[in-house]
């Protein structure tokens, strides 16, 4: 059970350190060019997304707390005002979701997705436009994300580590790096280019589905994969 005396007064759990790790890419580095390059991916999952990872292990044990889910220690951190810690964390969880937003082969949204896109924007044209507006409208580092309010969808974007994943009712469907490390050995400094790309070639509307699905209630949502306990390596 989580100790809240401990640490900052936050969730320690008694003597079990809990690490989390890098999850592993969904694909390979080169299965998504020459959209994004396999240089890119090795960076930005093996250097940017790592080291988010790395540091949010070394905070949590220098501050001395800990959760069995890194949405918990995002809550948390959040809760409290433990900025490194929730950056670091709301970091780790973006990267992974932005992970799994793409895919290697075209998709589109089909089903009750593609009825509510339809609704929603008009068109998947629609989505696409009011998605890159919003991204190449977003002024520094962040993020855009298509997300349901319960069978609603809206487009957002979030500063820096931002993330929609506490908001009440709120589930992410897809989300896209919009920081420069995403995209600026292939793209320059051409961000609306990226999101153009990212929204007609990238983007995994399977993923979407199954996140829709769980915001109408039907299964869970994606989560970040159970910290390990820090002995079992
Ligand atoms: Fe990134």
């Amino acid at each position: 059970m989580a100790d809240q005396s401990r640490g900052n007064g936050v969730a320690h759990l008694d003597d079990e350190r809990l690490v989390f790790e890098l999850p592993p890419l969904p694909y390979g580095e080169k299965d998504l060019e020459p959209i994004l390059s396999a240089e890119t991916l090795k960076i930005h999952h093996g250097k940017h997304h790592a080291r988010y990872v790395e540091t949010l292990n070394r905070l949590l044990t220098e501050q001395n707390f800990s959760a069995h889910s890194l949405e918990d220690i995002v809550r948390i951190a959040r809760g409290c005002g433990a900025q490194g810690v929730f950056n670091n964390a709301a970091q780790a969880w973006n990267h992974s979701f932005f992970w799994e937003s793409m895919a290697p082969k075209v998709s589109k949204p089909s089903g009750a997705l593609a009825a509510v896109v339809a609704s929603e924007f008009g068109s998947l044209e629609g989505f696409r436009q009011r998605f890159c507006a919003e991204g190449a409208g977003h002024f520094g580092s962040g993020w855009v994300w298509l997300i349901a309010k319960r069978d609603k969808l809206e487009v957002i974007s979030t500063h820096d580590a931002g993330t929609p994943i506490l908001d009440e009712g709120v589930t992410p469907l897809l989300a896209c790096d919009v920081w420069e490390h995403a995209y600026y050995i292939d793209y320059r400094q051409d961000r609306a280019g990226w999101l153009t790309s990212w929204s007609n070639l990238l983007a995994n509307w399977h993923f979407a589905e199954a996140q829709y699905d769980a915001a109408l209630g039907r299964g869970q949502s994606w989560h970040y994969p159970a910290p390990k306990k820090a002995h079992e390596g």
